[in-house]
């Protein structure tokens, strides 16, 4: 039987209803696919599109603004057999998990960045257009007021602390197919108030995504610390060994004993679902043989 399990990102918010009804929808949308025989490419791909036309997440629409008040997206999926494909710093593609799909499947690259990346996805006829919503604007002005000090924009320092403060809502599945093929993928808009250009471990294959034969696995929070570590990787390498939900235990310990916080979400195997967070909290959902749950339930 296939599985599949989203997440809406980790960080300090509180989730509610309105998380758990984008979330389902979300597994809703890839369970149609997985039970109709379709891959867990697709599977990934169509729950985290949901998730990105949902502007309560972090991610495609409503995606977080840079210091500059512009959206720049990070996007990456991964398969079973090693093929990945990422984008970073993308400015207008609605949808930037199929934007990293197309970039799997249609060229010899992994990672495309900045205006290449947004031409790409115009080429391969992916709509675009202003990611911005109006809650994201007030925002970015209440932010641009906290701080300013003294005329400059003091950013640096505190841009560790507003990703702890207000949370991060990266997007992310992973899901195992009727075939036993795996496949991982995580979308963001990133840091709030982030230097224009940064790229996070949305965009990097091994931080916050990651698939091998054994296992898949998608991350969330804190994206610097991300990916000195490379979570998602370290994850998923452990989890031939020890399972999933053990390997995610273990790479949250390593999260805690450096001083960070983060969530994954991983599917092995067997189709089992694995879960976690070191942050206050992670909005997720998954579908398997058992049912659904929610982190309300
Ligand atoms: N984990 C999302 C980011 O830091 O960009």
């Amino acid at each position: 039987m296939p599985s599949i399990i989203v997440h809406g990102g980790a960080g300090a918010y509180e989730p509610g209803k309105e998380h758990e009804r984008g979330l389902l929808a979300a597994v809703d949308a890839a369970w149609v696919l997985l039970e109709s025989g379709g891959s867990a490419a697709d599977a990934v791909e169509a729950a985290i599109v949901m998730m990105e036309d949902d502007p309560i997440f972090n991610a495609g629409l409503g995606s977080s603004l840079n210091l500059e008040g512009v959206v720049e997206c990070d996007a990456s999926i991964m398969l079973s057999d090693y093929s990945a494909g990422a984008v970073a710093a993308l400015k207008a593609a609605k949808n930037p998990i199929r934007a990293a799909r197309l970039v799997m499947e249609r060229t010899d690259h992994v990672l495309l960045a900045g205006e290449g990346a947004d031409s790409f996805a115009r080429k391969m006829g992916l709509p675009s257009g202003d990611l911005r919503t109006e809650r994201r604007i007030e925002l970015h002005r209440k932010n641009l007021r906290t701080f300013r000090d003294g005329g400059e924009i003091k950013f640096m320092p505190n841009l560790r602390g507003l990703a702890d403060e207000m949370g991060i809502g990266t997007v992310g599945a992973a899901a195992m197919d009727a075939e036993g093929r795996l496949a991982a993928g995580t979308s963001t808009g990133g840091m709030m108030m982030k230097v224009p250009g940064r790229v996070g471990d949305g965009a990097v294959i091994g931080a916050g995504t990651y698939a091998s034969p054994h296992a898949a696995a998608s991350a969330t929070g804190h994206g610097e610390a991300i990916m000195r570590h490379l979570v998602a990787k370290g994850a998923v390498g452990a989890a031939g060994d020890i399972g999933v939900r053990e390997a995610v235990e273990s790479a949250l310990e390593i999260g805690r004993f450096h001083g960070f916080g983060f969530g994954m979400v991983g599917v092995e195997e067997n189709g089992a679902t694995a879960l976690g967070f070191a942050t206050q909290a992670m909005s997720w959902a998954e579908r398997t043989d058992d049912g659904r749950r929610t982190f309300l339930e």
